[in-house]
């Protein structure tokens, strides 16, 4: 039996299902980053996207009124796979001066997924001559696109706090090259270059680094 022909408002609607389906899961993700994060500012902006996101949800449902079609969401394993990458960064990283970083990046590649779907959306409304949804998924799209540049700009801060808080480490231990019997043949160069490129491992050099000599 020949499978039934599909074209492309079948595409628009699975789509649209499938970045329901992410809205939700996102939904449910938020408030535990918001609770896991350590900068107030970053706290306070995933509560705010968690209020964006309600109305973006409401949006889509006004869609799925408009091509008559029950709104009902279809598993999508990227935004799943993307979700439980940040619940490990949330084990992984908890306590750890990383952790606002880690969060971050889950949150940004959230939005650029997002960024995508919304963006191609869009793009078929417009093919399909759908022009309320071109209008509703375009004031998604435009608010995905501001909370990721409104994350852009806290991860330059998240990053340089951390590297302060690596930094302020290191001065508080004693000048590592000159402990001779370190048991790391690591130059200061070596170090400093840890220190810039690996946070979390020169973080745990620092605690590990040895007292004597101090
Ligand atoms: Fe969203």
């Amino acid at each position: 039996m020949t499978k039934p022909e599909k074209h492309l408002q079948d595409l628009f609607h699975e789509t649209l299902r499938d970045i329901y389906y992410a809205e939700k899961k996102i939904l449910t993700s938020l408030p535990k980053m918001a609770k896991a994060a350590q900068s107030p500012d970053l706290r306070a902006a995933f509560e705010k996207h968690e209020r964006e996101t309600e109305g973006q949800v409401e949006r889509l449902e006004q869609i799925f009124a408009l091509i008559e079609e029950p709104a009902k969401g279809k598993t999508c394993d990227a935004i799943n796979g993307i979700i439980d990458e940040s619940k490990e960064i949330m084990t992984e990283f908890k306590g750890s001066p990383a952790l606002d970083a880690g969060l971050l990046a889950s949150a940004q590649a959230v939005e650029h997924y997002e960024i995508a779907r919304y963006g191609t959306l869009k793009t078929w409304a417009d093919e399909l001559g759908l022009a309320q949804a071109v209008k509703l998924l375009d004031e998604t799209l435009q608010e995905e696109k501001k909370t990721d540049a409104a994350l852009s700009e806290l991860a330059k801060v998240a990053v340089n706090q951390e590297a302060i808080e690596v930094t302020a480490g290191c001065a508080l231990r004693a000048d590592p090259i000159t402990t001779i019997d370190s048991p790391s043949a690591m130059s200061r160069n070596d170090w400093q270059r840890s220190a810039k490129w690996e946070p979390s491992m020169s973080h745990s050099l620092v605690s590990d680094w040895p007292s004597h000599g101090v």
